[in-house]
C-alpha cells in the first residue's frame, strides 16, 4: 500500500488530526529554526495552523496537503499564506525563507518521499536559514525497540493501514544534520544550518 497516498486520503476526510504545540516544544523549535519577528517562515504539514499560530515571524507560509486543515489554517492564522500542496514538491522558488520546520510528517512517509521533502525544505531555505525536522523516532534505532517495530506491524497490517515509516535519525545525521531528543513524547529534531558544516 502506498504510505504517502494512504494518508492523504485520510487528511482529506478526517476531521482529528494530532498536532503538537506543547509550549515546551514551541520552545525548542523556536530556538533550534532561530525565529524572531525579522524572520521569514514555512511551516510544511501546518495541519489546522495551532503551530504556525504560536510561533513568532515576519512573514508565515503554510502547507499543508488537505484541503480541510488549510481551511482551519488559514481561520487561525489571518494573516499567514496557507497554501494547499505537496510537501515533496513545495510551489516556492528555491531560496524563499529564513526558516523551514517540518514538524510530524516524517512517519507518514517512505524513505524515498522522505529524501524527496528534505531535498525541498533545503532548496526553499535561504542561505544561512535554518531547517527543523522533528518526528518520533523509528524504534528499530534504540535498543530493544526492534519488537516494538514487530507488534506495531502486524497491528498495522491486521486493520490494513501502511506501516510508519518514521524518523531516522541515521538518515539526517547522513545528510548533515545535528540530533536532539525533544522534551516531550520522545520526539527527535534534526536541524540544520544551510551550507554550515555538517556537526559531529
Ligand atoms: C501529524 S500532523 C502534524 C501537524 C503539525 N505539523 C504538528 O506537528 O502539530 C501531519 C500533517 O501533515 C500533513 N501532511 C502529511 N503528509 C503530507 C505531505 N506529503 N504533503 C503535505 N502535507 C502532508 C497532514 O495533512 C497533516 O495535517
Amino acid at each position: 500500500m502506498d504510505i504517502v497516498g494512504y494518508w492523504k486520503r485520510q487528511s482529506q476526510t478526517t476531521e482529528r488530526i494530532g498536532e503538537y504545540t506543547e509550549e515546551k516544544v514551541v520552545g525548542l523549535v523556536t530556538r533550534l529554526l532561530g525565529l524572531n519577528p525579522k524572520k521569514t517562515l514555512l511551516d510544511v504539514g501546518c495541519a489546522t495552523g495551532k503551530m504556525l499560530s504560536r510561533l513568532r515571524a515576519r512573514r508565515k507560509t503554510g502547507v499543508d496537503y488537505s484541503e480541510k486543515y488549510a481551511k482551519k489554517a488559514r481561520k487561525k492564522n489571518p494573516s499567514a499564506k496557507i497554501v494547499v500542496a505537496e510537501a515533496a514538491e513545495l510551489p516556492f522558488k528555491n531560496a524563499s525563507f529564513d526558516a523551514v520546520l517540518c514538524h510530524s510528517l516524517m512517519h507518514l512517509m517512505d524513505p524515498a518521499y522522505a529524501a524527496r521533502v528534505v531535498g525541498e525544505l533545503e532548496r526553499v531555505c535561504k542561505k544561512g536559514g535554518r531547517i527543523v525536522i522533528g518526528d518520533v523516532p523509528d524504534p528499530r534505532t534504540y535498543p530493544g525497540g526492534k519488537w516494538v517495530y514487530r507488534l506495531r506491524t502486524e497491528a498495522l497490517k491486521a486493520v490494513n493501514k501502511p506501516h510508519y515509516t518514521m524518523f531516522s535519525p541515521a538518515f539526517f545525521k547522513e545528510k548533515g544534520y545535528a540530533i536532539v531528543a525533544g522534551p516531550v513524547n520522545d520526539r527527535y529534531y534534526a536541524y540544520k544550518q544551510k551550507y554550515s558544516k555538517p556537526r559531529k
